[in-house]
């Protein structure tokens, strides 16, 4: 045992309260002057759990800041052919008016999920997974950035952790999390300026990499992946997995992809799940929607 103070708390709830709070203010400017609530409309195909509390936490959200969420159910069994048609048509606003548009992820296998994603326009794709949106980002003139990426990165700026110069590593090359969280830490200004290098499954050696981390974000899915002898001491480990264990007396609970327990008497800097990038995630959808929204009437 170390004589290491254990690591503080990156509180991601209470970041996403104050993020909210700024954002009710601008929704509400918004709604004074074009006479309607900026609005969300949420694609959900299927009944899978998790996905379908993701997209309750996510309605809830909009309406503690006045953003108008409505949640479009499909069933599991329709084809890739119908769900671009239904994406279209919201983008024709024929379930009213959309700002944002997001189809919720994953989509069953029997769906070509790019053509899906594909259909949303990029104007009012608030989860910047459209090419156009990952194109500006990749060139440092962003739009929508993924709201997991931007939670990560804002919640570095918030504790004060500097990037300038030092090493991140991330581990997962996700089109979700990881690519785009390594352009935003590597691109210049504020949050950005770090030393990136992108983990993945045929990463060699990987403790090797992760211990020269000063921040390491772990982005793949796995309970329980990163330990401590794989972490710097001093580091800012960021958890991104979100991930249900299932005890053998069948009770679950959530865990992240880093060995909590072990990790916080490493590491300088830490984040629970959940209650860590998870709400982060949720507030920067409300802000690229409020964005959208923005944009939009605006005519561009
Ligand atoms: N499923 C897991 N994360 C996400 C996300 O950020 N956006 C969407 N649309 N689906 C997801």
């Amino acid at each position: 045992m170390s004589d290491r103070p254990a690591a503080t708390l990156l509180d991601g709830r209470a970041l996403a309260a104050q993020i909210e709070a700024n954002l009710a203010d601008e929704v509400q400017t918004f709604t004074d002057m074009f006479k309607r609530p900026p609005r969300l409309v949420v694609v959900l195909v299927g009944d899978m759990a998790a996905s379908a509390s993701y997209v309750k936490s996510k309605a809830a959200a909009a309406a503690r800041v006045g953003i108008d969420a409505e949640v479009v159910r499909v069933p599991a069994t329709a084809d890739t052919l119908a769900l671009v048609a239904l994406v279209k048509s919201i983008a024709r606003d024929e379930h009213g008016p959309a700002d944002g548009i997001l189809v919720q992820l994953p989509l069953p296998a029997h769906v070509d999920t790019v053509a899906v994603l594909d259909a949303v326009p990029p104007d009012r794709d608030v989860d910047g997974f459209h090419p156009e949106n990952a194109g500006l980002l990749s060139q440092g003139r962003a739009r929508f950035i993924p709201c997991t990426a931007a939670g990560v990165q804002r919640m570095l700026l918030d504790a004060g952790i500097e990037t300038a110069g030092r090493h991140a590593v991330i581990i997962g090359r996700s089109d979700i999390v990881g690519k785009p969280l390594a352009l935003l830490l590597s691109a210049k200004g504020p949050g950005g300026d770090a030393t990136v290098t992108l983990c993945h499954s045929r990463s060699a050696d990987m403790a090797a990499i992760t211990r020269q981390a000063d921040i390491l974000v772990a982005a793949v899915g796995r309970p329980g992946l990163v330990t401590a002898s794989m972490v710097k001491p001093g580091a800012a480990v960021i958890d991104v997995g979100i991930n249900r264990v299932t005890a053998p007396d069948g009770t679950s609970r959530l865990t992240g992809d880093v060995d909590f327990e072990s990790v916080r008497g490493v590491a300088s800097w830490i984040t629970p799940v959940p209650g860590g990038v998870g709400p982060l995630t949720v507030a920067m959808l409300l802000a690229n929607t409020a964005l959208a929204a923005e944009l939009r009437s605006r005519g561009g």
